[in-house]
């Protein structure tokens, strides 16, 4: 076990623990300890009271995730496939993608309390402090050829207003194609990554960033967590319960319906239309106004008096901050 995770587990009784002491039970040197503290503290945003004399004391209880909980706040069964929690990991998509690779089925879900190398859109970090949030990926399985997938990822971001909907939130918004906006500030990102052949089946990995109680640490003015917005700790469990119980319905219906019985929730929500937007490419940035979404899910971007669609990019408003 890495040794972060096991003086962690020493600490999370509340007490102080010598540097020794800790060294001792964990056959390691007071130098791995400090060692281990420090990546704590400044890798994963603990706070740890460190007092000479005395020792190192978690400064705050860490409720972690609950593997019964969540299953029983989803009220899923056997589609549940697997439900696998990680104190730590890189990254929860790239561990399920290797899962499925060796065999996991559809239906396999992995959260971790932390990552090192969480993966965002367009090759973009996911910060991931622990405990604090939900990373959050689930497998699934489609026959369909990878055209047929085009809107998939606006579907699944109905899923996550539907769950943060069902847990009181109000005034939710998405920006395309998917990311989870509150009064113009980021609270959820959403990352596929897929394998498969050109004709199917895909596998694809649906990885989804909650921000929800952050407390502020850390945190960026244009990102908001789920405790700034109902004004009090949000339960993570039951929060990630309802998020796989809203996934699973909306990935059924997708796969059976495509994403036209979604269209008008999805539009409803839209901060974007009607906006002027940056479109941007790795080598371009389109100029113009976004008039909301086709059939098919892609981005209607007006320019010089004519509209068309874009399956790809990313729509920054004009007065973003670098979302
Ligand atoms: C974005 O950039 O908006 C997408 C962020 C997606 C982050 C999530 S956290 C769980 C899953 N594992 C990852 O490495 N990334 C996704």
């Amino acid at each position: 076990m890495n040794t972060a995770i096991q003086v962690l587990q020493a600490l999370r009784d509340g007490q102080f623990h010598s540097g020794t002491g800790l060294g001792r039970e964990l056959g390691i040197s007071r130098a791995a300890v400090w060692k281990a503290v420090h990546k704590l503290q400044s890798e994963w945003a603990l706070q740890i009271d460190a007092v000479s004399g005395r020792g190192y004391r978690l400064a705050e209880s860490i409720g972690l995730l609950d593997a019964g909980r969540i299953r029983q706040a989803s009220g899923l069964g056997p589609q549940l496939a697997a439900l696998e929690i990680l104190l730590a990991t890189d990254s929860t998509n790239r561990r399920l993608l290797q899962a499925a690779a060796a065999g996991a089925s559809s239906g396999t879900v992995i959260l971790a309390e932390h990552q090192s190398a969480g993966r965002g859109r367009r090759g973009r970090r996911w910060e991931s402090p622990f405990g604090r949030n939900l990373y959050l990926s689930l497998l699934w399985e489609f026959e369909a050829a990878a055209s047929r997938l085009a809107g998939l990822s606006l579907a699944v971001a109905i899923a996550v207003v539907r769950a943060l909907e069902a847990a009181g939130l109000s005034g939710l918004g998405l920006k395309w194609p998917n990311d989870v906006w509150w009064q113009e500030r980021k609270l959820a990102g959403i990352l596929l990554e897929m394998r498969g052949e050109v004709s199917g089946p895909w596998q694809v990995a649906i990885g989804i960033g909650l921000n929800v109680n952050m407390c502020g640490i850390g945190m960026d003015p244009a990102w908001v967590d789920v405790q700034t917005i109902q004004g009090a700790p949000a339960d993570r469990d039951l929060l990630a319960g309802r998020l796989l119980a809203e996934l699973f319905a909306v990935l059924a219906r997708f796969q059976h319906d495509g994403l036209t019985p979604l269209l008008p929730e999805w539009r409803a929500r839209d901060v974007s239309r009607n906006r002027p937007v940056a479109l941007q490419f790795p080598d371009r940035t389109l100029h113009g106004v976004a008039r909301g979404i086709n059939g098919d899910g892609a981005l209607l971007l007006e320019s010089d008096g004519i509209v068309k669609p874009w399956h790809a990019g990313e729509v920054s408003l004009r007065h973003e901050r670098g979302i």
